[in-house]
């Protein structure tokens, strides 16, 4: 192993809170994304060979020094890729990419608006939103709005503006990781016709809810469809998506890959740790105010 993210998905685990995962009792092994090296190969594997680098979404089991994977699930990460920005490509990129260019469809011109714009996900929604052509604009704390202006939006403080009144006549699109009130303030800053794409939790599970509630507030955007209006809402599953088309999965990353080793776009990593700081890493998770991903660098002496 050589990198594995740290995300706000991992608290969602550990509280079982992930619909894949809540059944899973202590001990286990907690990761969600590896880039690693191979070590050594099974039976029977064909086109990869030992000191390969490779990447994959593992969900758990990557915070370890060596774990074994499926040959059928790795993408090659190419020579000369950061490790801790590749993986930050994994889960969080990969996120964004999809939510805009196999959920949402966008286009160019499209008026958008991201929720935690600040957070990981929101500022690659930001970055690739801005590569597609969007006019953006991302909710965050007043603390980060230069950090939002600076990736090309316009920032809305959460904690002080009401972002349904932000837009006269309403977004085309709104991608929301935060779910404040159910979605329902999301849903009502759309424009006629617009699409809420819903993608996470972290209000409910910041408020200590059950995981029923969380998801009956993912079942009632299946029926505001038939709301006056003609908006739609629906929710984004990364595991859910490669279940379905695991080669999208496969060349989303590789796109991903190939903007970063060309320069186009740049993850920020707020800090590589070592296994000794993971418990701190999921404090600092809960508490909020990161701008960038915390990666695990199993290879770091504290
Ligand atoms: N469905 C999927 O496939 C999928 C994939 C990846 C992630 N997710 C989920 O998406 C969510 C976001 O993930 P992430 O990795 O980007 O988390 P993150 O790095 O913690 O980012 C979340 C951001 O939201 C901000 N925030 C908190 N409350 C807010 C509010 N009321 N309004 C606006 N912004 C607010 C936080 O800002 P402050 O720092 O100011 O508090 C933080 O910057 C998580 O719930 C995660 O589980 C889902």
């Amino acid at each position: 192993m050589l990198a594995s993210g740290l995300e706000y998905t991992d608290v969602l685990i550990r509280r079982h809170l992930y619909p894949q995962t809540m059944r899973r009792r202590l001990p286990f092994v907690m990761g969600y994304d590896v880039v690693g090296e191979i070590d050594q190969l099974g039976d029977g594997v064909r086109g990869f060979q030992i000191g390969d680098r490779v990447a994959d979404m593992t969900v758990v089991g990557s915070n370890a020094a060596y774990r074994t994977l499926r040959a059928d699930r790795l993408t090659r990460v190419p020579v000369g890729l950061d490790v801790a920005e590749a993986a930050t490509l994994i889960l969080t990129w990969t996120t964004a990419y999809q939510l805009l260019h196999r959920a949402a469809r966008v286009r160019r011109g499209q008026r958008v608006l991201v929720h935690g714009a600040a957070g990981a996900v929101g500022q690659a929604l930001l970055a690739l939103g801005r590569l597609a052509g969007l006019d953006l604009w991302g909710t965050a704390r007043g603390a980060h709005a230069a950090l939002i202006r600076e990736l090309g939006a316009t920032p809305i403080d959460y904690q002080r503006d009401d972002f349904v009144r932000v837009l006269a006549g309403g977004f085309d699109v709104v991608f929301d990781g935060i779910g404040e009130d159910g979605y329902r303030r999301s849903f009502a800053a759309l424009k006629h016709g617009g699409l809420l794409c819903a993608y996470g939790y972290s209000a409910g599970v910041q408020a200590q809810r059950r995981m029923l509630t969380m998801l009956i507030w993912i079942a009632r955007l299946y029926l505001w469809r038939w709301l006056p209006g003609g908006k739609r809402a629906r929710f984004y599953s990364i595991n859910a998506m490669r279940a379905r088309h695991p080669g999208w999965f496969r060349e989303d990353l590789q796109r991903l890959f190939e903007l970063v080793a060309t320069g186009a776009v740049r993850p920020r990593v707020a800090e590589r740790i070592s296994f000794d700081e993971i418990a701190e890493a999921h404090r600092r998770l809960e508490a909020g105010g990161l701008q960038g991903k915390l990666v695990l660098c199993p290879d770091l002496k504290r």
